[in-house]
């Protein structure tokens, strides 16, 4: 059995120090700390994981994906802030969020500028021009893709009815292409053939969506102290979620009906709003298709994963897809 949490935590280790260095403590010092906050602070660091287990998996060295793996950690953290901000949330990694620490403009200048940094790491990259060209090309276009998809996010809230395929379509985008911008760049660095590159591509894209899925269950059922985030501001803010989609499609009682629907982006929602709808999601079957559809990504994810020599990163990778939709954080 592949030890997740452990194989991340060696990554994490090995990685700190390098997600420190371009960080460089310069005025104003507001700024600064609100920049360097979710970096220090950690967090699963699945995504350089990723970067790294997918250079070394094809073959290739994985000290020379390092800087892609920071650049995608920080454009991950950057758009941490920019989401808590657009999301109104006041927790995240078990610390104050960003706007509500420092106020909205500090927000967005920090993300702003981890965004920056991004691209003067990868600016680091010790491989030739042609592989950076081709990194650059795909962490942008997932940046450019995710911008979509968060506004896809925001289009849907307050119970906005929302097809399943929209659903996918929106996680893809907001959430599986930072994922597979890290896979598919960390292959190319490694040396990867394009066939590969796409393979590795299409896992992370599957996985995110996995990822996402169970996310949005944790987001409801998960207990916010172990997640360090706020649990059910989804119903609150009326985000059309798998779950919520696969209600407001099964719940037959029209009673039970117009209760969920009265709860469903009330922004004061209290505690007891939160557990009716978490309820009736419950008993109409919702968490489970959740939890089954997750399942179902990842097993198609690793699938992808077959045009991969075996190998203790590819163990990982795999490992990686189940631990999306296991954890408990
Ligand atoms: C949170 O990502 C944002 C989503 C896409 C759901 P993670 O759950 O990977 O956050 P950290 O990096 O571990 O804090
Ligand atoms: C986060 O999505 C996606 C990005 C940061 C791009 P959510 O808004 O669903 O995730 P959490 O619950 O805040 O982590
Ligand atoms: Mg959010
Ligand atoms: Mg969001």
């Amino acid at each position: 059995m592949t030890n997740v949490k452990g194989i991340l935590a060696g990554y994490s280790k090995e990685l700190d120090s390098h997600i420190d260095k371009f960080l460089p403590f310069e005025k104003p010092d507001n700024l600064m700390e609100a920049t360097v906050q979710y970096p220090r602070a950690g967090g699963k660091r699945m995504r350089p994981a990723m970067v790294l287990a997918a250079a070394g998996a094809v073959g290739g060295n994985k000290e020379d994906a390092i800087p892609l793996a920071v650049a995608i950690e920080y454009i991950h953290n950057f758009t941490l802030i920019h989401d808590d901000y657009m999301d109104g949330d006041e927790k995240r990694r078990g610390m104050t969020t960003i706007h509500v620490k420092y106020g909205g403009p500090t927000a967005i200048l920090a993300g702003d500028a981890l965004f920056a940094r991004a691209f003067e790491v990868i600016a680091h990259l010790n491989v030739p021009d042609s592989v950076v060209r081709g990194v650059l090309k795909i962490v942008t276009r997932a940046v450019w893709d995710l911008a979509r998809g968060q506004q896809m996010d925001v289009n849907n809230e307050n119970g906005e009815e929302v097809t399943m395929d929209e659903y996918i379509e929106t996680i893809r985008l907001k959430t599986s292409v930072l994922f597979a911008a890290g896979a598919a760049g960390g292959a190319l660095i490694g040396g990867a053939d394009s066939r590969t590159v796409d393979a590795v591509h299409e896992y992370a894209m599957l996985l995110g969506v996995a990822f996402q899925m169970f996310d949005d269950v944790l987001g409801l059922v998960g207990d916010p102290v172990k997640l360090g985030k706020s649990v059910g501001n989804d119903v609150r803010k009326g985000k059309s979620t798998v779950m919520v989609t696969h209600a407001l499609k099964s719940i037959k009682d029209q009673s039970v009906m117009s209760e969920f629907r009265s709860i469903l982006g009330k922004a004061n929602a209290s505690e007891d709003d939160i557990r009716k709808a978490r309820k009736i999601m419950e008993d109409a079957g919702s968490v489970d298709f959740a939890v089954k559809m997750a399942e179902d990504y990842t097993r198609r994810a690793i699938a992808k994963l077959d045009v991969l020599s075996p190998g203790e990163d590819k163990e990982f990778m795999i490992a990686l897809a189940e631990y999306a939709m296991k954890r408990d954080v």
